[in-house]
């Protein structure tokens, strides 16, 4: 079960202790147990968190772990975990005390963990300077996207289009360079804009990852049904070697909010639940999707294989001849295996 309410009692002897539920479900199958594991996730574990908290049957599915040498589950990439002893259950009001001596425990991986806050999920944010370095852009990315700058120039005089390199950042996307001529009432800059890493918006760094971090950024949509769906538009991803983001009413109501946010008129509250509503990678491409295209997103490597960055045409006029979006992609690609190779990826 998901708890908000863990805190650490004593150093000497270690113990710690949370507040379960009278009511709850899962509680009652715990109470019994002699010894429980207590996982810390991590900030990239939000739709594992929203997953385990629900009292769905399947709710288990798809969180992977090993046990401990007790048998207890400490799942995959959390950022540590606490093997404990029953030590006492004190009443509690509506909830009950549980206070469990600590056996033994691991930090398992060097990240922040998630922070549930006023109904909505978010990371720990350091004021001063903490053990853990934050996920952020580094020089070294910085110094890759410049180097796309003269491919990613040629492509918006080529095809009359915009174009922006977007790096992945931890929980976000970031744009951080683009080219060519902005509408007369389009911002003139992108540059700085962020968004949630989650399906189907960022699929084209999602595609490449390994699978068990895969699984995790497919566990972010809310909508179990969907999951499968999310899984599929990936392998296309994959197999096709670019992403296809296409026009539709969310995608309308996205971009004017973007717009807004971007101008500090509103905060990106429920922007989450629009995310899920955009239009991304259909299995067909016909006619009728191809002119519904409205960005062509293609990565770009770096040496170890993983997408260093992501290379996205948009604003481009609709082509009027035939095969021309067809056109439009491959320069896309072309562009973006161009700059890996510069890159030396
Ligand atoms: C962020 C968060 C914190 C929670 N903290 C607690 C808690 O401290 N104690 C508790 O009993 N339930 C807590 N819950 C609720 C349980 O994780 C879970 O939703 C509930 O137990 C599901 O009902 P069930 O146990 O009947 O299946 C929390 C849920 C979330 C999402």
């Amino acid at each position: 079960m998901v708890v908000g309410s863990f805190v650490s009692v004593s150093l000497e002897p270690p113990l710690i202790a949370f507040f379960p539920d009278r009511a709850s479900s899962s509680w009652a199958k715990l109470r019994d147990c002699e010894n429980f594991c207590v996982n810390i996730l991590s900030s990239e574990q939000e739709g594992l968190c929203r997953k385990l908290a629900s009292k769905s049957p399947d709710k288990f599915e798809g969180a992977s772990h090993r046990n401990s040498a007790r048998g207890n589950p400490v799942l995959d990439g959390v950022v540590a975990w606490i093997e404990c002893q029953r030590h006492s259950i004190a009443d509690a009001g509506d909830h009950e005390l549980v206070i469990g001596r600590v056996l033994s425990l691991e930090i398992e991986t060097a990240g922040y963990p998630l922070l549930f806050f006023q109904g909505g999920y978010g990371r720990f944010a350091p004021a001063s300077i903490s053990a853990v370095e934050t996920p952020g852009l580094t020089l070294g990315q910085l110094r890759c996207v410049d180097r796309a700058r003269p491919e990613m120039e040629a492509m918006s005089d080529e095809l009359t289009a915009r174009c922006l390199a977007v790096v992945q950042i931890g929980a976000e996307l970031a744009i951080v360079a683009n080219s060519g001529r902005a509408r007369r009432d389009a911002p003139g800059t992108l540059v700085g804009q962020r968004l949630p890493f989650v399906p189907p918006t960022g699929s084209i760094f999602a595609a490449w990852l390994p699978d068990r971090a895969r699984e995790n950024w497919i566990d972010r949509v809310a909508n179990g049904e969907r999951r499968q769906a999310v899984r599929m538009a990936l392998e296309r991803v994959r197999s096709r070697g670019y992403s296809l983001g296409l026009l539709n009413d969310a995608q309308r109501e996205f971009s004017s909010r973007i717009d807004s946010i971007a101008a500090g008129l509103e905060h990106s509250v429920g922007l989450e639940a629009l995310i899920d509503s955009l239009y991304y990678d259909p299995e067909n491409l016909t006619p009728a999707e191809y002119a519904l295209i409205r960005v062509i997103t293609a990565p770009v490597f770096d040496a170890t294989g993983e997408v260093s960055f992501a290379l996205t045409l948009y604003d481009f006029q609709k082509p009027t001849v035939t095969g021309g979006i067809e056109k439009y992609i491959a320069r896309v690609t072309e562009g973006a295996a161009r700059v890996t190779k510069r890159i030396g990826g």
